[in-house]
């Protein structure tokens, strides 16, 4: 399975901050709010991955994080000219995706739980086998989101983009797991009221061929917002607050490539050492102790 993760959009919820830098290189608390969506990533074990970005911030991110080798993956690079929604995510991914099924991760979303890779292995299995798996959250503001509809016995109706009389408070997150025939489906895609060739027709397409499986998260599962000011100092306040009572880091991508055997202890510790003057660089070097 081959991985995207779209960082593009001109950010303008969060504007001063995003004027001249992508919303996904701001800091949530020690390092860039990307780390986040590519740990989701890498713990579902994908090595192939495209950053999708704008023309303006593409530079940064291959600057940011190179083209993989330090990790033991893979960066491919494309530019969104315009922000034409995230379905354009598979147009643009064409050719990366070849003949491979893909996941999708938006470069804002923030996901932290404990058997989280289990979920993704199932979802992984899930769109492989069966078309399409994505996820619903209980929010308190569903109308911000894409939102998915039941009737009495769970059985999903609908997907709806942003309604404003929203029929259930499941929200659709963003990641999602598709075989390789999104490519074809995003293909025929048109444009919704706002312009965008939407994720959602994307969703309400497999749903149609009966091949859409929605997993609803719990309670154990976090998803943060980071789409205003607000939520992004929320998501920095929870991840320093884990991060100091347990002393496990969430998503150091260092850690998750070593854990996962992408790089051996030998990398990890350059890694660390690059690293050494901050604390997520000690934390780095502290894993190696561990194992000794
Ligand atoms: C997008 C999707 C929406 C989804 C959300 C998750 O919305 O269109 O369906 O629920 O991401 O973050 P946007 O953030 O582009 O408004």
């Amino acid at each position: 399975m081959r991985g995207i993760i779209l960082a593009g959009g001109k950010g303008t919820r969060l504007y001063p901050n995003t004027i001249s830098v992508s919303k996904q290189l701001l800091p949530i608390y020690d390092k860039p709010l990307i780390y986040y969506p590519l740990s989701v990533l890498l713990l579902a074990g994908i090595r192939d991955i495209l950053v999708i970005s704008t023309p303006r911030d593409l530079e940064s991110y291959r600057s940011l994080l190179g083209d993989g080798s330090r990790l033991g993956v893979r960066f491919s690079y494309a530019v969104q000219e315009q922000p034409r929604g995230l379905a354009e995510a598979f147009l643009l991914g064409e050719k990366f995706i070849g003949s491979d099924s893909v996941c999708l991760v938006l470069g804002d979303n923030v996901f932290y739980g404990q058997y989280f890779s289990s979920v993704l292995w199932k979802a992984q299995k899930q769109a492989e086998e069966c078309g399409a798996a994505i996820f619903g959250y209980p929010v308190k503001d569903p109308e911000a989101f894409g939102v998915v509809e039941f009737d009495q016995d769970h059985k999903v109706l609908s997907i709806e983009e942003k309604p404003t009389h929203p029929k259930s408070n499941y929200a659709v997150p963003g990641l999602y797991f598709y075989n390789n025939d999104v490519v074809e489906i995003a293909k025929n895609v048109r444009p919704s009221p706002r312009g965008e060739i939407e994720i959602t027709s994307i969703n309400n397409e497999y749903l149609r061929r009966g091949q859409l499986c929605v997993t609803l998260m719990g309670r154990g599962m976090v998803w943060l917002d980071t789409g205003s000011a607000k939520g992004m100092h929320k998501a920095s306040g929870f991840v320093s607050t884990v991060q100091e009572m347990q002393g496990f880091y969430i998503s150091c991508i260092e850690e998750i490539a070593w854990r996962q055997g992408f790089i051996d202890s030998a990398q990890l510790w350059k890694l660390g050492k690059e690293l050494e003057m901050t604390e997520y660089g000690q934390y780095i070097l502290s894993l190696l102790e561990e194992r000794k």
